[in-house]
Formats: structure tokens, C-alpha cells, sequence
């Protein structure tokens, strides 16, 4: 073999050879170029203004595409493959969080859908679209465990238990890479933020959080350690400081568990401006220092912080950051790009973007997605509509596109949504609908109130479609507020008044204090944010062409005095103290809270066998009957409650979830496969796996089954 043979250009030679290959020719300054990501043209989230770039180098490692054509991407590439010395490849990335032209629901509303392969089914169509547009990479799926409401970021993830975002995770992973990563409609994933950003205090974004090694390992480690099974290709380094150490230069987290105890070999890339601003969280003098902790650290990408760009060969020089800790940067990236094909296939094909976005199937995946991660959380029995004449729609939400999208829309376009007044008028057609604003989603103006209030006289049914703006929750969107707005919450009164049956359908982007509404409403219908493809559902729902499916992934609470509030807590010293005595201590919605048409009835549980020794697995099973009068869809889910432990344990804790259909008066036997160390073991502050001897409970339903461990 010719020394000057480019090995890393031949496809046929092994990737790892290849890797070691080109980073043996690269330069010092072409490993610290390629360790940066810019944006290629100027950011479309107003959070993170960076200043563009002008004359982007041949040799940069990463650019943030806003494009949905790739004709720009293709010319960027064509720079870097033909004016670079080595002709590495650009890494394109972009937020296409829950679609990218079909926009899909929150991820927080899709997590109430119980159904992972649904949402691969998304997060896959997200991939055709992305890819096809010129993005290579896509920074999701968020699994940050949240279970505060306050902080808007609880709209991107999976809501507050660590298995359901862990399960999440891996369905949007297998999504978004497909088989293999170099397909024509892979992308990478990037699982997100790492870690432990869901505690931030009080709500408040991009704050400190405090995270004891025992809570770190047994909350919120979790989703990373079992999405990493699925292959996930990168992560991203969080903003918020864990128990002092930030998590853009916590080497214990970046380092000693992701790499040395969890061996992943993937990429870390930074979030925003996270290395610049270990400055502001008071770990770095300046910003030399900051790039000097985060590559330490583990962080091998700098999004935007220039401080990469600027200081790394300078510390390199100077020992400050060992050659081999740059070495192993680069590697990991380059890995990455080979892995996508991007040295065989740089560019991206042409395609019609008819033909590329919003295919009819994809348009059917996300109306079904849509349906099930709907939630009924109050229903009198108003609903289903049954023959109403005359009904009254009234809201901001009614008549609304843009709101529905949610946070983080990509490329969702305002003309391809699909409102609720045009959902509900096209389902039922023999019902006459009068359609009256009413307020807006905040203010004092009253002056729609009465044509509101003359449409709900004529009616006989009111539909109140209330909530928030698209745009209240998401990143850097905290609010100390989370109740329903005042002048939603006045003109639902004088409606109230009137007397006539109310249908409240709810936009929002997190858990709601909903007050007096509750009582003024017949039924609730939990609609999130379900993107460009979500009105059908919501008729559908309203007329019982479709059987609520939808379970809460995050608990509601009944006053934000209560927050945090979730299911998985810790037991009380004292069971029957220490209440509030000013009001309940029980949320107003329950996690897996979730109302359908039909009755379902359990069985009793039953195990292969009742007596176990570790490292053994044992099969629970559970009969469910749909004893109602409509098909549906049941979500059995499966808790261990171990009340004794050496480290005392939540009073449960999710281990499974099925979803099945059920028709009506047909009966669906449950089974789940445990394993002893694994879902009956716990943790500890190191992240070491212990199983003791004693008894666990398992949980399904009102159900209860002992087993006992030898
Ligand atoms: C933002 C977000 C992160 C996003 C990144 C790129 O600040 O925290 O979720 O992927 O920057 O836009």
C-alpha cells in the first residue's frame, strides 16, 4: 500500500482504518476547525441570535442549515470538498424536534400516546423530510425527565418518569437513523440535554439544578443509558449547572459515565453557546478557559461559542489540552461522517419538494399520532356529541393555525394547517356551527364576549377552545403562572352561566392549573399542541368517530403551589400528615390520567412463578376486557413497588406499557417479560445495579401481585 494512498477515500477500507487514516494527514489547525459548528445564514430561533459567520472556512466540521432546499447545503459542501486540502465533508444539523414540514404533536402530547412505534413512524417521516432538504443531523430527541411545569421546555420531552422517556428515546432514535445512518432518508439523532436540564429551579430556564449522585443516577441518567442502546449517534452537552458543575464541563457525567462506564463512542456537541457561558456560571475566567474545560470535559463540538475556533491550538501548545484529547474529538466526528456516507455522498439529491414533503401517508401518520396522544381528561357523558343541532365554537384557538404548531415548528407553514373550526364544521356535517373569537389568550378586552355569549344562547352545545400560544412554552419560555388566562377564565363564566353543555379543548405546551374551568366544563379534552395535522382528530374525538386513547405523561396539578408534584415520589415519615392544610395534596390530573368511551376491565395478575433468584426473569400477565360499548385502545401499564430498600424507592415506578386495541366485548391478555436485576434491582449513587432479597410488588391497574426475591 502506497503510503500517499488516501485510504480514508476508499469506501472498501474499514471505517475505523479509514478514520485513523485521515486523522494521520490532518493538520492541527484542521482538527480545531472541524471541532466548530456555525450557522450557514443567520438563526430563525430568536433565542440564540449568533452573528453569522461571513466567509465560512472549507475545513469547518459543522453548520446549522435554516434551509429547506438543498441547493445552498450543496454549494457549502462543494467548498469544503473542493477547496480544502483533505476534502472532509460538512456535517449539516438542524431542530426538527417534532417534524419539519408535517408537523407532528409536542413531544410531551406524543408521549401520551403511549405508543413508541407510532412515534418512530414520526420521528422517521421527520427524517425523510429533514434529510432529503440537505440536514444530515437533527438535535432530538429531547428525554430530559421534567416535572415542573413552570419551565416551558416540558413541550419538547417525554414528560416526568424515566422509562417512558427512555423508551421515547429509543423509538425516535430508531426513527431518525433508520437501518443504517448513510441511507437516503437517515439522519442522526441527537439525544438531548445531557444532563439532568429538566431539574432547572423553579422553572426557570438555564438555571441551576440540584441533583444529588442519587437522584443523577436512578432519574435522570436513565433515558440516556437505554437510548444509547438504540444506537443514538450524539448527544448534547446541557446548559444547567448540576450541583455546581455545569454540564458542558462536568467530566464525570461527559466522561466517566458516558465514556468510560457506558463505552459510547459517539459525538458531544455542545448546546448554544454553553462553552461561552461556563463564563457567566462561574467556572471559567475566560473564554479560553471555557474551551479548555469543555473539550476536557468531554464536550468534542462547540456550537457557536467561538471559543474552540479561537483558543484550541493555542492550548494545545501549551499542554493545557493534551493532542490525544483533540485526537479522540476528531475522531468521534469524523466516525460520524463516515458513518452518514457523506465522503461517498456529500451532496444532497434534488427532489420536487411536493414530492418530498407532506406525502399522503405521512399526512395519515400524523393525524393518527395526533388522535392518540389526546387526552379526555373530564367527560359527564356530554361526549360524544350525539345529534346536536346547533353547536357554538368559541375561542382563541378556534379559528387558529400558528398556535397549533407549538414550539420548535421547524418548517411548518401556517396555510398547511388544519384549524379546529374547519375540523369540526367538515365532521359534522349536520350540525349547523356558529364560530365566535370571543377573547384573546390574554388582556382585558371584552368586546367579543357578546357575540360569544349570543352564539352560546343559540347552541345547544359550546365547544371553548382556550389555552396558550404556540409560542408560551419551549425553550427560554419559564412562566411562574401556569394558570389558565383571566380573560379565558371570565368569558367561560357568563358562557357558563348561560347553562348550556361545555367542551373545553385545551391548547397548551405544559400541564395547566385549570381552576374554576374544570367545574364550568361538561368534558376536557387535553388537545397539546398537535402541529399541522391535528383538527380531524379533535372532531373526530367530538363526534366518537375516534375513542380517546391518550394517558398523561406529566402530571396536572391542582394549584402551582404543589409543584413538583409526580407520581414516582418518594413515601411520606407520616402517612396521614403533613398535607397542605389550605387544599388538597392530590393533583387535579394524575399521571396516566387519561378517560375513553368504553369500560375496560382487569384481571387478576399472574407470574411464571412468584419466587425468584437474581439474574432470573419472569413473565406477569393480566387480562383486560373491553366491557364498554365502543372499540378502544388500552394502555396497560406495568409498576414494581418495592416498599423496603437499603436506598429508599419511589412508591412506584413505570416498568412497562402496552398499548393494544380492544374491541368491544373482546378480551386482550397482557403479558410482560421482567427481568429480576434489571427492572426489580435499583440503583445507587455510583449507578451500580443492587438486587435485594425480599419482596416486590407488582402494579397493573388496581391490581397487585407479590413476588419474592431469594
Ligand atoms: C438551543 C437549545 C437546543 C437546540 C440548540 C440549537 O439553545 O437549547 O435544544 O438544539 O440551541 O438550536
Amino acid at each position: 500500500m502506497k503510503p500517499t494512498e488516501k485510504l480514508y477515500t476508499d469506501p472498501t477500507v474499514p471505517l475505523d482504518i479509514r478514520v485513523e487514516d485521515l486523522l494521520s494527514r490532518m493538520t492541527v489547525e484542521e482538527k480545531v476547525i472541524q471541532l466548530n459548528q456555525y450557522t450557514l445564514g443567520t438563526n430563525d430561533i430568536e433565542n440564540n441570535k449568533g452573528v453569522e459567520v461571513k466567509n465560512i472556512p472549507a475545513e469547518i466540521g459543522s453548520l446549522i442549515y435554516f434551509g429547506t432546499e438543498p441547493e445552498l447545503r450543496n454549494r457549502m459542501q462543494r467548498h469544503a470538498m473542493e477547496n480544502s486540502r483533505l476534502g472532509i465533508p460538512i456535517l449539516f444539523g438542524y431542530d426538527a424536534i417534532h417534524g419539519f414540514r408535517t408537523i407532528f404533536p409536542i413531544p410531551l402530547a406524543q408521549a401520551c400516546s403511549w405508543n413508541p412505534a407510532l412515534v418512530e413512524q414520526g420521528c422517521s417521516i421527520t427524517a425523510q423530510e429533514t434529510k432529503q432538504s440537505g440536514i444530515d443531523w437533527t438535535f432530538s430527541p429531547m428525554i430530559d425527565v421534567s416535572r415542573d411545569p413552570r419551565w416551558g421546555r416540558v413541550a419538547e420531552g417525554y414528560g416526568e418518569d424515566p422509562y417512558a422517556n427512555a423508551i421515547f428515546g429509543q423509538a425516535a432514535v430508531r426513527g431518525y437513523q433508520g437501518k443504517k445512518l448513510d441511507d437516503s432518508i437517515s439522519i442522526a439523532a441527537c439525544l438531548k440535554h445531557y444532563v439532568g436540564y429538566g431539574a432547572s429551579e423553579a422553572g426557570r430556564d438555564y438555571v441551576y439544578t440540584e441533583i444529588s449522585r442519587q437522584t443523577l443516577w436512578d432519574t435522570y441518567l436513565p433515558p440516556y443509558e437505554i437510548s444509547l442502546r438504540s444506537g443514538a449517534a450524539s448527544l448534547m452537552s446541557s446548559f444547567n449547572n448540576i450541583s455546581g458543575i455545569p454540564g458542558s464541563a462536568n467530566h464525570y457525567t461527559l466522561t466517566e459515565i458516558l465514556r468510560n462506564k457506558w463505552g459510547f463512542r459517539g459525538l458531544v456537541v455542545s448546546d448554544w453557546g454553553a462553552v461561552l457561558q461556563l463564563i457567566n456560571q462561574g467556572v471559567a475566567k475566560d473564554l479560553k478557559e471555557a474551551g479548555k474545560l469543555a473539550l476536557n470535559a468531554g464536550v468534542d463540538i462547540d456550537m457557536m461559542s467561538h471559543s474552540y475556533d479561537k483558543y484550541l491550538k493555542e492550548l494545545v501548545a501549551e499542554k493545557e489540552v493534551e493532542p490525544t484529547v483533540l485526537d479522540e474529538s476528531v475522531r468521534r466526528l469524523l466516525r460520524l461522517k463516515f458513518q452518514l456516507g457523506l465522503f461517498e455522498n456529500p451532496y444532497t439529491p434534488k427532489t420536487e419538494a411536493s414530492a418530498r414533503f407532506r406525502r399522503t401517508a405521512s399526512l395519515q401518520v400524523a393525524e393518527e399520532l395526533s388522535a392518540q396522544s389526546m387526552v379526555l381528561l373530564k367527560n359527564d357523558g356530554t361526549l360524544p356529541l350525539h345529534a346536536v343541532k346547533r353547536l357554538a365554537v368559541i375561542g382563541p384557538m378556534a379559528n387558529n393555525d400558528h398556535d397549533m404548531l407549538g414550539c420548535w415548528w421547524g418548517h411548518g407553514e401556517d396555510k398547511d394547517i388544519h384549524k379546529l373550526l374547519d375540523g369540526i364544521t367538515d365532521e359534522l356535517k349536520k350540525t349547523e356551527i356558529r364560530y365566535a373569537k370571543g377573547c384573546d389568550f390574554l388582556g382585558e378586552d371584552e368586546s367579543g364576549f357578546k357575540e360569544a355569549l349570543q352564539a352560546a344562547k343559540w347552541a345547544d352545545v359550546v365547544v371553548m377552545c382556550m389555552g396558550e400560544k404556540g409560542n408560551w412554552s419551549g425553550e427560554n419560555n419559564s412562566h411562574a403562572d401556569i394558570t389558565l388566562p383571566q380573560i379565558q377564565q371570565r368569558l367561560m363564566q357568563k358562557i357558563h352561566a348561560i347553562g348550556k353543555k361545555v367542551i373545553l379543548v385545551l391548547a397548551n405546551g405544559r400541564p395547566l392549573v385549570l381552576g374554576s374551568a374544570v367545574d364550568m366544563s361538561n368534558a376536557i379534552l387535553e388537545m397539546w399542541q398537535p402541529g399541522t395535522d391535528g383538527a380531524s382528530a379533535v372532531a373526530g374525538i367530538l363526534s366518537g368517530r375516534i375513542n380517546p386513547s391518550g394517558k398523561l405523561a406529566m402530571t396536572f396539578p391542582y394549584s402551582q403551589g404543589q409543584i413538583p408534584i409526580y407520581y414516582n415520589r418518594r413515601s411520606s415519615a407520616r402517612s396521614n400528615q403533613g398535607f397542605y392544610k389550605d387544599m388538597t395534596s392530590e393533583p387535579l390530573y394524575s399521571f396516566a390520567h387519561g378517560l375513553s368511551y368504553t369500560h375496560y376491565s382487569y384481571g387478576e395478575l399472574s407470574a411464571s412463578k412468584t419466587t425468584l433468584s437474581k439474574g432470573e426473569k419472569v413473565k406477569v400477565s393480566v387480562s383486560v376486557t373491553n366491557d364498554g360499548e365502543h372499540d378502544g385502545m388500552e394502555t396497560v401499564f406495568l409498576y414494581v413497588s418495592d416498599p423496603y430498600s437499603r436506598i429508599s424507592r419511589p412508591v412506584k415506578e413505570l416498568k412497562r406499557f402496552d398499548k393494544r386495541m380492544i374491541r368491544k366485548g373482546e378480551t386482550e391478555n397482557f403479558e410482560f417479560i421482567l427481568d429480576v436485576n434489571r427492572d426489580l434491582g435499583f440503583v445507587d449513587d455510583q449507578g451500580n445495579l443492587f438486587v435485594e432479597a425480599g419482596e416486590v410488588k407488582i402494579c397493573i391497574g388496581d391490581k397487585k401481585l407479590s413476588l419474592e426475591i431469594k
